[in-house]
């Protein structure tokens, strides 16, 4: 499925839709991947979701902490940024990804290639790339629970 996203508001608009498409997280661990070159929209996207799932308060991209964690109205979901990573399963270990993967819950990822194998198959990827103006999305799923999260997506477009 791809998108066409004019400017930030929009890549808000789709997060708060992924997060009202989310299957529910309760005996799930979902992984959602966010591709694309720097500053692409990766953090923004994360944040219109974690915002309509009712965090407040500031919503900082996880790029020093590698790891910020959230308690939603949907469950527990973790927003990674693996930019500073080499790919070697320790690192992942070192930021408790084993601990969380193993729980319900959604985990968000930037910088996906930099997990490499460790980090597994996300159900969601969704790549993102500069365009003239805004940004071109492209989402794919690849397991069942990616394929009703996809399925369930209502996005208007503008
Ligand atoms: N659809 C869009 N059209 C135009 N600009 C956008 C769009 N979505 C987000 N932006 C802008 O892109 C810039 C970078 O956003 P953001 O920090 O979310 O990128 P990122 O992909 O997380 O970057 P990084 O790789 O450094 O983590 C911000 O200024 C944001 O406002
Ligand atoms: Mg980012």
């Amino acid at each position: 499925m791809e998108l066409n996203l004019p400017d930030e508001a929009a890549t808000v608009r789709l997060g708060a839709a992924l997060a009202d498409s989310l299957p529910d997280l309760r005996g799930a661990s979902l992984l959602l991947a966010l591709q694309g070159d720097l500053g692409t929209g990766k953090t923004t996207l994360a944040r219109g979701l974690l915002r309509a799932l009712g965090v407040e308060g500031a919503i900082r991209s996880p790029t020093f902490t590698l790891v910020e964690p959230y308690e939603t109205r949907a469950g527990t979901i973790h927003h990674l940024d693996l930019y500073r990573l080499q790919g070697a399963q320790a690192e992942l270990d070192a930021i408790g990804y084993r601990d969380y993967r193993g729980m319900p819950g959604l985990v968000i990822v930037e910088w996906p290639e930099r997990g490499a194998a460790a980090l597994g198959v996300a159900d969601l990827s969704i790549t993102i790339e500069h365009q003239a103006l805004g940004r071109r999305l492209c989402i794919e799923a690849a397991t069942d629970a990616g394929q009703a999260w996809q399925g369930a997506l209502r996005y208007e477009r503008i």
